[in-house]
């Protein structure tokens, strides 16, 4: 249904005639009619004269205009509505919803996507995922961990360890919730029960889960400002309103008055080696967020994402699912995509069972089950050492990455130009530009140089974002820190030197 209330003009005839550049007496009165009809709003929606979202008068109004009989129009609008141009909605009227195909379709594809997926406009996570496997850009927009770290000879070992011992099992259906023995190795590797485990198509899968499991149009949900960006998109497409909890205060008492304010469905956060900011939750804070959930019966989504990925020896704090001892108010997300590869597309949940049997109830509908072969080699993987291995390979290598980027950015940035704080885990540098430079000029100016940067605005609820940057330090090797620091030092000064020239003089009189 459409998002704006209906424009005035449309609800008239008066309206959609003046739009036509017709009156009443023009319209040519051969028969049939109601094709006559067709055709003169075909044309008007062809040339955009009336658009998209735009109301067509009620039916009786537009047959009395046109001195026709209220069943001429009625057909015209069914009509119109097979074509796929125009959408009638109940209670509320027949607004235009598409342009006519200039393909060969005998009616527009446009107009007959549901309304519910129309809400889907935002490309930024394609667009990044697309841009990340461009051999011919240096990308440090998508969240890429250092693929040349792995452990691919222990991968192929495990995987043909795998097919010569549980072929069968590969290639069998196997349980939504995921393989048994996955489920317990998760378990005992990162907490929680096997019963409570969920095994996924990545966390954005879960995320997805979610928004369909907990939230109905117009509830409320508290999230990180700024905050995941996969998060927000997916969560606002459920019809979620959202708000922004400042993750940089991290302030008890600022979420306690939104709690208070709102009544939220849920809170969703990602307290630890945060994405974009790098922000890693207290211990008093996390326990803080706990007692606030447990007294307003809120549900915490915590995104663990990156808790294996901390590049100090000191061990972040335990997540909200594991102070959250008997699992009553957290269910927590995680993904192999960070540790591991984001090609692998295996991820999990860890909650409660009535929460987990919903979740696989939901999830039969779309993915029957996860891939079995990576389910088992994974298990192989975690079983024999290999992935904690890794982890101390990968972690290392990330250490050196935000090293030389932090280094070449510091050499090659004109100071005052680009701030940023030296996070200590994670896989960004969330970076602050002048408040004159807008970030989009800079990603535009980098790209030309065949760099990718993400501007900050994807990640804020609200109107934000304009202003910083998010800078993907682990998915480039330490070796083209220089270049990439070089291109991003020009495009910064050439949007600096830009928006000085366009600032309005200032008149003193
Ligand atoms: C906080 C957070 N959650 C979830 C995801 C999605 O991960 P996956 O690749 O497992 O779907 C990402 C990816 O960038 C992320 O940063």
């Amino acid at each position: 249904m459409p998002k704006t209330s209906p424009r005035k003009t449309g609800q008239s005839v008066i309206g959609l005639f003046r739009a036509l550049g017709v009156d009443a007496k023009s319209v040519p009165r051969t028969r049939p009619l109601y094709r006559r009809l067709v055709a003169l709003l075909e044309g008007g929606i062809a040339r955009g004269e009336v658009h998209a979202g735009f109301q067509l008068p009620p039916e009786r109004d537009l047959a009395a205009a046109l001195e026709v009989s209220r069943a001429t129009v009625v057909s015209a609008y069914r009509e119109l509505e097979a074509r796929g141009l125009v959408r009638g909605y109940v209670g509320r009227g027949t607004f235009v919803s598409a342009k006519p195909d200039t393909s060969s379709a005998p009616f527009a594809w446009r107009g007959k996507i549901a309304a519910s997926a129309l809400q889907a406009t935002d490309s930024t996570v394609r667009d990044l995922v697309r841009a990340a496997a461009d051999p011919n850009l240096m990308s440090l927009a998508a969240g890429v961990p250092a693929l040349d770290c792995f452990p691919t000879d222990a991968f192929r070992r495990a995987m043909n360890y795998v097919l010569s011992t549980q072929g069968d099992a590969a290639w069998r259906h196997g349980p939504t919730e995921g393989m048994q023995r996955l489920r317990a190795a998760l378990a005992h590797r990162f907490g929680g029960e096997a019963e409570h485990v969920l095994v996924l198509a990545g966390a954005q899968q879960g995320l997805d889960l979610l928004a369909r499991c907990l939230i109905d149009p117009g509830d409320a949900v508290i999230i990180d400002r700024p905050g995941y960006l996969g998060a927000i998109q997916t969560f606002r497409n459920a019809g979620a309103r959202l708000v922004g909890w400042d993750i940089t205060r991290a302030d008890p008492d600022e979420l306690e008055e939104l709690l208070l304010r709102y009544r939220p469905k849920l809170i969703y956060t990602n307290p630890t080696h945060h994405n974009p900011t790098g922000i890693t939750l207290s211990i008093r804070t996390r326990r803080e967020l706990l007692e606030l959930a447990a007294r307003y019966r809120v549900p915490i989504v915590e995104d663990d994402t990156y808790r294996e990925l901390a590049l100090t020896g000191t061990p972040p704090p335990p997540s909200l699912f594991q102070l959250d001892e008997a699992h009553t108010v957290v269910i927590r997300i995680n993904s192999f995509s960070k540790m591991l590869a984001p090609g692998l597309r295996l991820g999990w949940i860890s909650a409660v069972r009535a929460i987990v049997d919903q979740l696989a109830l939901l999830k039969q509908q779309v993915d029957p089950h996860t891939q079995n072969l990576s389910q088992l080699v994974i298990c192989e993987l975690i079983e024999d050492g290999t992935l904690d291995a890794h982890l101390a390979t990968l972690k290392a290598e990330h250490r050196r990455r935000r090293d030389g980027m932090v280094h070449a950015l510091r050499e090659h940035v004109a100071a005052g130009l680009l701030r940023f704080g030296v996070p200590d885990g994670g896989m960004y540098l969330w970076c602050q530009l002048p408040p004159h430079v807008h970030a989009r000029a800079v990603q535009d100016r980098a790209l030309r140089e065949s760099v990718m940067v993400l501007t900050g605005d994807p990640f804020f609820v609200d109107q934000a974002g304009d202003h910083q940057l998010r800078i993907c330090y682990t998915s480039q090797p330490a070796a083209n820190a220089a270049r990439a620091a070089q291109v991003l030092a020009r495009a910064i000064s050439g949007a600096a030197a830009e928006a000085r020239a366009e600032r309005p003089l200032v008149r003193v009189v």
